[in-house]
């Protein structure tokens, strides 16, 4: 066994948050598993390792929070993504049958006639913000009509998500600003959405159709609710704009997509590796577990870094190169095991439809202001401007 390197890191400092990743290449190259003895919690670096600790949810469990702040873990319960089976299984299965591909599969339509027209309006315009005039809008729109969610309340949500990964941060500004925001989110799913105000026949009526057939308990069906406004929507928008962000910063890369779309899932795969939107969460060992010949003591707090996974060069080569023909699908943006993500199928089809219009309607744009927002979960982009310049 080989002692477990201790480093003097800030993962959450202002720095780390805007831009991780030169932080991520110096963990991996201390070690595979570090100790960081200021906050008390093992950080796991390369792609094995966290692929390893997410497919075994027996040793690193959910159950105790996938934060690293302990009043953020108790704030946020015991819903779906905080539990372990048999509680996740059920929570899971009711919102699996909404939300796997081939129901959703259905709504293609939808999803491609909303990037369409929302497209087709912006481009006319030549240039806007791609975060707060077309991310934002579509997938609020898009995942708020697929729930049933009002139009009421609406204006909140990117806050309220945004609130709701600052509090899986540890005790900081950030973590200590959002408590009120995701408490407002807290009660607007739990007090304000009763079943009456969502619509009949979308995913937030069935999840609460589920309680009252007795498939879940009546307690939970808001708390399902509330995972699709907590992680449905600002997710999807971070990966949005991450395509057009890297699309427009590598000319070389938009013309090989452009001129072959057959690589558009590989280009979303892609996007989704080198710039994925959750950076991190927790878990707790149920053991004393043994990770690439180092121990991590049983109860202690393991911090998965999906988006140093992403770049970890044994796994990805080169992997701080865009390149919209590597395909990697093995990578861990949804993560993997029971808590993958059950929206990567809606999110993937979000993405693709809104480059899809991308492709049709754009020869030539150009980027600037990108700005980086600080969230002690997510990496994303606040602004962007985004400017066309077809000829003609
Ligand atoms: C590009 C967009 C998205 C990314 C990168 C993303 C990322 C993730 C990741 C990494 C997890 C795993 C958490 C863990 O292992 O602890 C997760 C779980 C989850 N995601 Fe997503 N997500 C996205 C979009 C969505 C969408 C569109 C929805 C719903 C409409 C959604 C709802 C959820 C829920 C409810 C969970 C918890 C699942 C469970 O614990 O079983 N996400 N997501």
């Amino acid at each position: 066994m080989t002692p477990v390197p201790s480093v003097d890191v800030d993962l959450w400092s202002d720095d780390v948050l805007v831009d991780p990743y030169p932080m991520y290449a110096e963990l991996r190259a201390v070690g595979p598993v570090v100790f960081d003895r200021d906050r008390d919690v093992f950080i796991l670096t390369r792609y094995d390792e966290i692929r390893r600790a997410v497919q075994d949810w027996e040793t690193f469990s959910s159950a105790q929070g996938v934060g690293v702040g302990e009043k953020g873990n108790r704030l946020a319960g015991n819903g779906v993504l905080t539990t372990d089976p048999p509680r996740h299984e059920q929570l899971r299965r009711v919102m699996n049958r909404q939300l796997v591909a081939q129901t959703v599969a259905k709504h293609q339509n939808y999803l491609e006639s909303t990037a369409a027209a929302l497209v087709a309006a912006l481009v006319d315009r030549k240039s806007f913000d791609a975060v707060t005039e077309l991310a934002q809008p579509f997938s609020i729109d898009v995942v708020g009509s697929l729930t049933g969610l009002p139009e009421e309340g609406r204006e909140h949500f990117m806050r309220w998500a945004d609130n709701g990964f600052n509090i899986t941060g540890p005790d900081n500004d950030l973590a200590r600003e959002s408590f009120g925001g995701f408490y407002e989110m807290y009660q607007y799913c739990f007090e304000f959405l009763t079943p009456g105000r969502l619509s009949a026949g979308r995913w937030g009526r069935a999840f609460h159709e589920a309680g009252s057939g007795g498939e879940i308990e009546p307690d939970a069906c808001a708390g399902l609710v509330m995972a699709i406004v907590w992680a449905g929507m600002d997710t999807t928008v971070n990966a949005i704009s991450a395509a057009l962000h890297l699309l427009g910063t590598h000319s070389d890369q938009w013309d090989r997509l452009r001129g072959d779309p057959s690589l558009m899932s590989s280009a979303i795969a892609e996007v989704l590796r080198i710039e994925p939107p959750v950076q991190r969460f927790t878990r707790v060992t149920t053991t004393d577990v043994e990770i690439s010949g180092v121990v991590i003591p049983e109860g202690a707090r393991v911090v998965l870094l999906f988006g140093s996974a992403n770049r970890d060069e044994r796994r990805f080569p080169d992997p701080d190169r865009f390149d919209v023909s590597r395909n990697p699908t093995d990578h861990l943006a949804f993560g993997r095991g029971i808590h993958r993500c059950v929206g990567a199928g809606l999110a993937q089809q979000e993405m693709r439809a809104v480059v899809d219009q991308w492709v049709a309607h754009v020869d030539q744009f150009e980027v600037s202001g990108a700005s980086w927002r600080r969230n002690n979960g997510l990496h994303g982009l606040d602004h962007l401007t985004v400017t066309i310049t077809n000829e003609d």
